[in-house]
């Protein structure tokens, strides 16, 4: 087999997260090298502690580098209403076994990318852990191969205020930081989110898969779930799944490339992406803005996903 493409993730599990993460897990042409761990949709003490859970479920050992517990200049608010206040649903899991590294997220992305050329870095939180590795580091994207952020709302059609979305309204800051360091990178916004929902009786299906993660991801995203029918009604928007599947099979998708900034003021536009997609700012057009992806392959790689790792 060739070698499999180092991948690096960055995160805030959160039940979205915690499938996009299996999905990793199960792709043989990837292998996960460890992943940074953020505040975002629960506080950092919760994220980092369903990381290993979800490891220990899966059956892979990784190091997991706890980050940022807040953004980088404001305080910003969690997405606990929909994902519990643990972030994976509140169920009360038996705490994992094993613990997190000491060494910080922004640290150990710095350490990484010398040590694995080729690196794949997926950002699937708020962007507080790559904002501080790029202040210690501007080096860093000369060694990151290709960095794919889900984030953002690229007609203004957010999820967390009326124009953003929460990974970048979080810490709106961190996110004009990276935006601005890296040449090239590839986005998954939450109206490309919407597009791309699947039915609730179609992912329960799924979920009756007799595997570990299965069952472990039914239990964890029931509240979620609920929550989505009864507020966006037929379909649940798998947000970080569509990203990792993006990151996975690039080839699987549609982009368009366009100059993108973050709007970082703004009394009404706090955390907005704001696109030039009739490129009349002449700057760089560094976002490649995912357009769209083969429903197959995105259901092909969620499925693939509960069968657990190897399923192939
Ligand atoms: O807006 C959706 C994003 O915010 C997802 O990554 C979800 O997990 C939350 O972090
Ligand atoms: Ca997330």
């Amino acid at each position: 087999m060739t070698d499999r493409i180092p991948l690096l993730i960055d995160t805030d599990p959160g039940v979205d997260d915690a499938w996009a993460l299996l999905m990793a897990f199960a792709c043989e042409r990837h292998r996960v090298i460890g992943l940074t761990l953020s505040a975002g949709n629960v506080g950092l003490e919760h994220t980092v502690r369903n990381a290993l859970k979800l490891c220990e479920v899966a059956g892979v050992e990784l190091p997991v580098f706890p980050g940022s517990a807040t953004p980088l200049v404001f305080a910003a608010e969690d997405a606990a209403h929909v994902h519990g206040r643990d972030g994976f649903g509140d169920t009360g899991y038996l705490l994992p076994s094993r613990s997190a590294e000491a060494e910080h997220a922004a640290l150990a992305m710095i350490r990484l990318s010398h040590a694995h050329p080729g690196l794949l870095l997926v950002c699937l939180g708020p962007l507080t852990n790559l904002a501080l590795a790029l202040r210690l580091d501007p080096t860093l994207p000369s060694r990151i191969a290709r960095l794919l952020v889900m984030g953002g709302a690229v007609t203004g059609q957010g999820n967390t205020s009326v124009s953003a979305e929460f990974n970048i309204a979080f810490d709106p800051e961190a996110a004009h930081i990276v935006f601005e360091a890296f040449p090239a990178f590839d986005l998954v916004d939450w109206e490309a989110v919407l597009r791309h929902g699947l039915p609730h009786r179609e992912v329960e299906h799924w979920l009756a898969t007799p595997s570990a993660p299965a069952a472990f991801y039914r239990a964890i995203s029931r509240r979620s779930r609920e929550w989505s029918e009864d507020r966006r009604g037929e379909h649940w928007h798998c947000a970080d799944g569509l990203a990792m599947a993006a990151a996975l099979e690039p080839d699987s998708a549609d982009w368009a490339r366009h100059a993108v900034a973050i709007e970082t003021g703004g009394r009404w536009t706090r955390g907005a992406t704001v696109v030039d997609w009739a490129d009349r700012s002449g700057g760089p057009a560094r976002a490649r803005i995912l357009r769209g992806f083969d429903p197959v392959r995105l259901r092909h790689r969620l499925r693939q996903a509960l069968a657990g790792a190897g399923a192939g």
